[in-house]
């Protein structure tokens, strides 16, 4: 691919000013400055530099945030803080988008992309991947609400039912459960369907990738997926 191009599709910015770059000798490619616009870059395990920093190339980005309370997941965040805002321009150059979203209070589990495809075939209505839930409910949660939950409840203003899959109630006030739709504040509503209140949300896991096979992310901190992970996150049970 033209080097420019390539540089475009990280994230570097618009063709003129990638070609900019390139003319002014920023970019090198195995310690050797390539100045020549046109040179074609072999993308097969491609690393390079611009102004002397190292970059991998990368055709998609796949991304887990350990998502801290008090952010949005929307670019024009207006009563809290973005979680783009926890990503460098490059990133959001090349069209980062979260998978789903998780309300601001809510910490945990979340993914991002520039990959179209990867977020239809995650996010679709009807093919949601299952995800796993943990949270504090006000009340102390009862059996029976574990099971009103496990039979499924109705939603205001949505149709069908919602149920939800391997309740366990954890401790007093907590309770973990799989739920395998993702409409607004789901799993808020439909504790709420039960007669509790969700004080506390945190999400553990998306398909049958987990937080904690993530090596330590601390909350705030995000890492790219491996294609392995890719594909635990796509998970679903037939
Ligand atoms: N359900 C909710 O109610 N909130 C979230 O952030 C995610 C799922």
């Amino acid at each position: 691919m033209l080097l420019e191009k390539m540089l475009q599709s990280q994230g570097f910015g618009s063709r003129k000013y990638c070609q900019q770059l390139i003319k002014n000798g920023a970019v090198q490619i195995q310690g050797e400055v390539i100045d020549n616009l046109k040179y074609k870059a072999d993308l097969k395990d491609l690393e390079f530099s611009v102004h002397g920093e190292n970059y991998a190339y990368r055709e998609k980005v796949y991304i887990a945030l350990n998502k801290p309370q008090g952010y949005e997941c929307s670019h024009q965040a207006t009563h809290h803080f973005s979680v783009f805002e926890l990503f460098d321009e490059l990133l959001l150059n090349r069209g980062l988008q979260c998978v789903g979203r998780l309300d601001q209070d809510t910490t945990g589990l979340l993914l991002l992309t520039d990959d179209g495809q990867f977020l239809q075939a995650l996010t679709h209505p009807k093919k949601h991947v299952a995800k796993v839930y943990q949270m504090h409910t006000a009340d102390p949660v009862t059996s029976e609400q574990a099971a009103q939950l496990a039979q499924g409840v109705e939603l205001r203003n949505e149709s069908g039912i919602f149920a939800a899959t391997d309740v366990e109630i954890l401790a007093d006030h907590q309770l973990q459960m799989t739920v395998h739709q993702g409409v607004y504040h789901q799993v808020k509503r439909m504790l709420a369907a039960v007669g509790n209140k969700v004080e506390q949300l945190h999400r553990t896991q998306i398909g049958k990738l987990n937080l904690n096979d993530l090596s330590g992310l601390n909350e705030g901190e995000w890492m790219y997926l491996s294609l392995d992970q890719i594909e635990l996150a796509k998970f679903r049970e037939k």
